[in-house]
């Protein structure tokens, strides 16, 4: 993992101490928490269905070095510019449109859900590249949870605060995702992805072929389009195909209810958009199983294959590829070594996920860096990244 210059672990606690007297005098009372980003390996638009996801919490994360403080206050600058923003924690008052209102709203969450909370003061820095689909805001909510919580863990099952950090973002910070990113940046374990059913909550490891292949995230480096009223349109487009289905198969309480011979015989009373909607969720859900028992049995090339069905359904039947990430998924798929690519997290913008033979990633990264820029004007970034453990204490 790369930490932007001055601000690595080591320098975080200095820059504490600079910034607060106490930390300085009492450094053995500052601790610092982490929060990792993840990348979904399949199950895309899938979790606010009631449906199946595969995410892996990554090595790039949120770490907040802090002090518990009893003046119900919190206080946290940005290590990288210095930038400063606070709140009181009994009266978080209403959504500001900045970084700390995800912090903020984490309070407010937690004491909705009837969890302790302690103000603190603290400094921040990331390694997650931020508004990239690589789930920082999630990162931010559970390193600001813990932090929150003073000098022991969160008063919360992991669920519980999963749920209660996806309830902060819902209904503070007024985004609609779904579970999956939360229960990522909670749950994650090394060297897995976490499969998780949305409805029962249900979940799992399920572990990687490490030795043989690594997670290569390629940021397309295009600012995400749309994508808030997007994706509420998405969302709103699946409880109307749910609403119309309903009249003809009354147990269909969500489209994770839905087969494909149910799609087959209701189909045509949906509109073509909102079918095309509908199909990519209902195969996007089988498709999640299909990885899952192919990851089992070390089938990769069948991985690859659900890699590519996936990507071709977001881009033709969900609508939420762009130009620029269906091109690192043409670049990564001509590239010899590379298992699988498609687009990670909401879409319009932002990220592919790649499964590379570890002995090709350089050459997947040269293809990259050559053809992209030249095909688009955009310089991408090519990371690779280890599944990480979710939320906690920083070493
Ligand atoms: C965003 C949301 C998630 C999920 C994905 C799409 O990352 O936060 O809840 O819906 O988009 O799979």
């Amino acid at each position: 993992m790369t930490w932007p210059v001055g601000t690595g672990p080591d320098a975080l606690r200095d820059a504490l101490a600079r910034l607060e007297p106490d930390a300085a005098a009492r450094p053995g009372d500052v601790r610092m928490v982490r929060a990792p980003g993840r990348v979904n390996l399949i199950g895309e638009h899938t979790d606010y269905n009631d449906g199946f996801v595969l995410p892996a919490a990554i090595d790039l994360e949120i770490r907040i070095a802090y002090l518990p403080a009893d003046d119900g206050r919190v206080e946290l600058a940005l290590a990288d510019t210095g930038e400063r923003q606070g709140f009181a924690i009994d009266a978080v008052g209403s959504r500001r449109g900045a970084w700390i209102d995800y912090v903020a709203g984490t309070a407010w969450a937690m004491r909705e859900a009837g969890a302790p909370v302690r103000g603190f003061r603290g400094v921040l820095a990331s390694s997650l590249p931020a508004g990239a689909g690589l789930s920082s805001s999630a990162a931010l909510e559970l390193a600001a949870a813990w932090a929150l919580a003073g000098d022991r863990p969160p008063a919360l099952p992991k669920m519980a605060l999963a749920r209660t950090a996806q309830r902060a973002e819902n209904e503070y910070v007024g985004v609609m995702c779904g579970l999956m990113d939360q229960f990522a940046a909670t749950f994650g374990e090394p060297g897995a992805a976490m499969l998780l059913d949305c409805r029962s909550l249900d979940h799992r490891a399920v572990p990687l072929p490490t030795e043989e292949v690594a997670l290569v995230v390629c940021h397309s480096g295009s600012p995400r389009r749309l994508e808030a009223s997007e994706y509420n349109e998405r969302r709103a487009s699946c409880a109307a195909a749910v609403a119309t289905i309903a009249a003809f198969e009354p147990e269909v309480r969500a489209l994770r209810d839905v087969t494909p011979g149910m799609l087959a015989a209701v189909g045509d009373h949906l509109d073509p958009t909102t079918r095309r909607r509908v199909e990519h969720v209902v195969t996007e859900n089988g498709r999640v199983g299909d990885v899952v028992a192919a990851l089992d049995a070390g089938d990769l090339a069948a991985v690859g294959r659900l890699f590519a069905e996936s990507h071709a359904s977001l881009r033709d039947g969900y609508e939420v590829s762009s130009p620029e990430l269906d091109l690192l998924v043409e670049i990564a798929t001509g590239t010899p070594g590379v298992v699988g690519a498609r687009l990670t997290g909401a879409g319009f913008g932002g990220c592919t996920i790649n499964l590379v033979r570890r002995d090709a990633v350089p050459a997947l990264r040269a293809a990259v860096e050559r053809d992209y820029p030249a095909r688009t004007g955009l310089s991408p970034r090519v990371l690779e990244v280890e599944a990480a453990a979710g939320a906690g204490l920083a070493p």
